[in-house]
Parts: C-alpha cells; sequence; structure tokens
C-alpha cells in the first residue's frame, strides 16, 4: 500500500539516479576549491607538492611502501605490466566480468589477455579456472576487486606462487576495501587505483595510482610515467607521460580524508539492502566472510531483467548495468576467437545484472523506496 501511495505521486517526484556526484561536491566545494588556489598560486599544475602529498597519504592509507599517482586506472594498469617487463607473446590472465580497461592495460604492454569465469555465487574471478588458464607464456594474473568486494586474495596468491608469476590487483572500485582485516592494494606485486570521478574515491578530474611494497618497482613506474626519465631530458627507456595534475591530487587530498565515513555510509546502506530485500526473484552477490566490501556498486541478478529495469524506472529508479557485455566477447577482442557459452558465469552475469542506486549521499527514504520497490516487482 505504502509503495502504491508513494508512486501515485511519481510525477512530483525526483528520480533516484544510480550515482549522484553533485550532493558531495557541492558539500565539499568551498574547500576543494581553496586547494585548487593553492595548486594555481603555487603553478603546480604537472605533478609536484600536491601529488606528492597526496601519494604520500595514499600509501599510509594503504598500508603500503609508496603509491605512484599517474592520470588515470588504465594507464596504471599499462605501466604495472610495463614494470613487470611483460610485453608481445606474453599472456596476463583477467576474469571476463570486469570493465574492458582491466584489459586495456594488458594489450596496450603488447601482450595477451586470456579471459577467465567467474564464480556463479560471488562473481570474483574462479581461482580454479585461472589455475587451470596458465600457460608457459603466462606471466601474471590481474584479480579484479569487483564492485568493491575483494577475490580470494590468499587462494590466488597460492597459484601466483606456485607457477611463479605476477599477481596484481585491480582495485580500481575498492578504495578501503579489507580482505581478512588488511585493506587491498599491497597483497600482490603492484594494486592498481582509479580516481574517475564516480569511484569511491573520486578525483575533481581524472586520476589514478599503483601501489607497490617494492622500492625498485617504485623507482621504475616513477620513469616510466614521466617519459622514462628519472634526471631531467635524459631517457633511458621509452617511457610515457602518464603524470597526475596537481589540480587532481590535491582534489584527492582533501577526498581521502572522507573516504572512510563515505565507505561506512555505503557499507550501512548495502546492510538495508541485504535485508530489506526479500523478493525471491532477485539475487546478491555472495558475500564470503573474509570480504569487507566497499560496495562501489550495488549489483543484483533478475531471471528476466529487463522487466525488472521497466518496473524499476515505472517507480523512479534509474538502473545501471555492470556490464552488460563481457570482456571476451566485446568486438574489440573478437580477434582471440572466444564464442558464446565459453565462460558461462560471467555471460549470465552480463545478461542478468542490474545496479541499484549506490553513492554515500542516498537518504534513508530513497534507500527505502528502493527496497519497496524491488520487492514489489
Ligand atoms: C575495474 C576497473 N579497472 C580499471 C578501470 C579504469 O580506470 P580509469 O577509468 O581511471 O581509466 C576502472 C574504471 O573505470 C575499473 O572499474
Amino acid at each position: 500500500m505504502e509503495i502504491e501511495a508513494t508512486m501515485s505521486n511519481q510525477e512530483n517526484r525526483q528520480k533516484i539516479p544510480c550515482v549522484d556526484l553533485k550532493t558531495q561536491h557541492q558539500a565539499l566545494k568551498k574547500e576543494i576549491f581553496d586547494a585548487f588556489e593553492r595548486v594555481y598560486d603555487a603553478t603546480a599544475f604537472s605533478s609536484g607538492p600536491f601529488v606528492e602529498e597526496f601519494e604520500t597519504a595514499f600509501a599510509a592509507y594503504l598500508g603500503t611502501r609508496s603509491a605512484v599517482g599517474v592520470s588515470n586506472g588504465t594507464v596504471a594498469l599499462h605501466l604495472a605490466m610495463r614494470a613487470l617487463g611483460i610485453g608481445p607473446g606474453d599472456e596476463v590472465i583477467i576474469p571476463a566480468n570486469t570493465f574492458i580497461a582491466t584489459a586495456w592495460g594488458v594489450s596496450h604492454a603488447g601482450a595477451s589477455p586470456v579471459f577467465v569465469d567467474c564464480d556463479p555465487d560471488t562473481w570474483e574471478i574462479d581461482v580454479g579456472k585461472a589455475a587451470a588458464a596458465v600457460t608457459d607464456r603466462t606471466r601474471a594474473i590481474i584479480g579484479v576487486h569487483l564492485y568493491g568486494q575483494p577475490f580470494d586474495v590468499d587462494a590466488l596468491k597460492a597459484v601466483c606462487r606456485e607457477r611463479r608469476i605476477a599477481l596484481v590487483e585491480d582495485a580500481a572500485q575498492a578504495h578501503g576495501a579489507r580482505y581478512k582485516g588488511v585493506r587491498v592494494g599491497g597483497f600482490g606485486e603492484m594494486a592498481c587505483f582509479s580516481f574517475y570521478p564516480g569511484k569511491n574515491l573520486g578525483a575533481c578530474g581524472e586520476a589514478g595510482a599503483i601501489a607497490t611494497n617494492s622500492e625498485s618497482l617504485t623507482t621504475r613506474l616513477r620513469s616510466l610515467r614521466n617519459h622514462g626519465s628519472s634526471v631531467r631530458y635524459y631517457h633511458h627507456e621509452i617511457g610515457y607521460n602518464y603524470r597526475m595534475g596537481g589540480l587532481e591530487g590535491a582534489s584527492l587530498s582533501i577526498k581521502l580524508r572522507y573516504l572512510d565515513g563515505w565507505n561506512d555510509r555505503r557499507r550501512a546502506i548495502a546492510a538495508v539492502y541485504r535485508h530489506g530485500i526479500q523478493n525471491k526473484k532477485i539475487r546478491l552477490q555472495g558475500a564470503p566472510p573474509w570480504a569487507d566490501s566497499v560496495h562501489h556498486l550495488f549489483v543484483v541478478t533478475t531471471e528476466a531483467r529487463d522487466e525488472l529495469v521497466e518496473f524499476l524506472k515505472d517507480h523512479g529508479i534509474v538502473p545501471a548495468f555492470h556490464y552488460p557485455v563481457p570482456c571476451h566477447l566485446q568486438k574489440a577482442y573478437s580477434h582471440l576467437g572466444y564464442q558464446p557459452g565459453q565462460l558461462p558465469n560471467a555471460e549470465y552475469l552480463s545478461s542478468h545484472c542490474v545496479s541499484l542506486p549506490m553513492f554515500p549521499e542516498l537518504t534513508d527514504t530513497q534507500v527505502r523506496e528502493v527496497i519497496q520497490a524491488v520487492n514489489a516487482y
């Protein structure tokens, strides 16, 4: 009844978006604009002290030796591959159900991504399938902490150790998530982060970082992102301009202070969703006890996805899909020869997933409205 009453007022109601950046940025506007003024006055637009300040703070937050700031999460993955010496002829194993950029890093290095299926319950990389995909050419596995929930790090690490290949974390969606109580970001050789504006920790602009506990990798990454140079105008290898901007660095230092609070709010919303969604037609992501997710996204699956989407839209809720096509079936990778049906769990997820609204500024009323609508479907 209650939901019916709410719906009759629909015309007057604001839609509930999947993600909203405005509320948070309005609240922080003064603080961030003050920091922008400091960057401006110092003309520290590219790299420089504001980026270094953030790198130090973010490494301390993660508990890693260093965090190397770069221009976005995609190039973080590319540099991680380059720093490991991965190139043409090499293979890197990645889950098929991730944002395509996990694979771009491998392709940009000239290597081949090898896509593996996900676990049907947690939707994280299937560790057994990853182990079975290792060949003589495999150099690394990139595990993705999908939707903010850590993958089974110990299990994947054991495979990498046994086969003497590198483990790289794609932590683009998981700033602050914990595996067995420890923040993700220091479990493999390197961890790649994105600070795309919509992420749990998002820059006012594009940015990314690579965290590592290795001094030699830190030095290599710093050189690669800066034209293959550690002394100005001397270039010991072919590098890139993948530097982070000062405005981005300054905005990130400020937002980092709020991250735990925002993540706590995401956790609280997820807990209310998990408790409140009682519709038998809806399935949630399996949440193992060792995984403390930061709920970058709240994804559910249902058999008749299009019906649910129409129903939610009719009720003023704007859902999204993460992701509608798995990487192995993207046109960009058609040359690799994957066929539909080859990675069934990832394919099922792609064609049945729906992302419900999830961002820290969602109000309790909005959360209740989402639950009521999902249960009424
Ligand atoms: C899992 C994953 N990997 C990599 C990236 C790439 O990050 P960016 O958009 O900063 O290049 C993203 C985000 O977009 C992502 O979600």
